[in-house]
């Protein structure tokens, strides 16, 4: 397995995968990999010859900065894990805050038709310019055929479609489905974090979430509200955040259900001072 800390390297080796037109994938990550990041690079080797998976904790899209300090950085660890998947055909890029940001490390300011201001964008100011910054150097650097996202970030999938579009960026964006863990708690990086009081509650997220689903079939996203936050009330362990079920395409809270569109409840939770985000499609 190739891996690379500086674009150059990266650039060189790519150029040859060029020549000889091979199709090149791409998985951005923040590291700490777990088996839903591995799904996404299992779908990118099915669609490719070969899959890039970058490996960079993005500075500029956390609004907590302790949260960035905290943020698990395991790169022997992830290695280990995508050799389990593939060897040849994966090529890590782990590049340093210099090699993507130089001394300038900020971010850029987007608008992605309004996107950028529902749910993670209302509550974590900033995310969304980061992640639209990181993602375009990395589309820029690899410039993949394809790139693999998870729909757990439901959100952050449509504003990285929307950068694509509006940037005429030449990459098809691919949504994957939440890979989770047995009892249903979807896998992320921040799960390890979780005390395991706080692990043993985290699957109450998409327990609510399936019976809400449930629940929208019969009756209006207002009193499906309601009730999920009475669930969260009864809770002491997790503390809601956000319940909210919106158009997949706006994003914006359903008013009046319309069988024309197509809806997704979400939820942000804290389970101690981890926080936890999960989704569902509706219809
Ligand atoms: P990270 O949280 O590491 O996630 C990388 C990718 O893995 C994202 O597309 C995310 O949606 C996907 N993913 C995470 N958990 C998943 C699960 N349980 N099932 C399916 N897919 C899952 O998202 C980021 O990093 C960053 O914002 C990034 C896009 C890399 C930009 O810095």
């Amino acid at each position: 397995m190739k891996i690379f800390h500086n674009k150059l390297d990266l650039h060189n080796c790519l150029s040859k995968y060029g020549q000889s037109s091979k199709s090149i994938g791409l998985v951005p990550t923040m590291g700490a990999l777990h088996h839903g990041h591995l799904s996404l690079v299992n779908f990118g080797l099915n669609d490719n010859d070969f899959v890039v998976v970058s490996i960079f904790v993005n500075p500029t899209q956390f609004n907590n900065v302790e949260d960035l300090k905290k943020y698990p950085r395991t790169l022997e660890r992830d290695v280990k894990l995508l050799k389990t998947v593939a060897e040849e055909e994966i090529i890590v890029y782990a590049p340093t805050v210099e090699d993507i940001y130089a001394d300038n490390v900020t971010s850029k300011t987007f608008t992605f038709g309004g996107l950028e201001n529902e749910m993670e964008g209302a509550f974590r100011p900033g995310h969304f310019d980061g992640v639209g910054t990181i993602v375009k150097r990395l589309l820029e650097i690899v410039k993949p055929q394809k790139a693999y996202f998870g729909q757990k970030d439901f959100q952050q999938l449509q504003i990285v479609k929307k950068l694509v579009e509006i940037h005429k960026i030449p990459t098809e964006i691919v949504g994957c489905p939440i890979f989770r863990a047995d009892d249903g708690l979807a896998m992320s990086s921040r799960n390890e974090r979780l005390t395991s009081k706080h692990r043993a509650a985290a699957p109450f997220i998409f327990k609510t979430l399936k019976s809400a689903k449930l629940k929208f079939g019969t009756e209006s996203a207002l009193k499906v509200t309601e009730w999920v936050t009475k669930q969260f009330e009864n809770n002491n362990l997790l503390e809601l955040e956000y319940f909210l079920i919106a158009d997949v395409e706006t994003l914006k809270p359903v008013k009046r259900k319309s069988t024309k569109k197509t809806y997704r409840a979400f939820i942000a939770a804290y389970a101690g001072d981890i926080r936890l985000i999960d989704n569902i499609a509706l219809n």
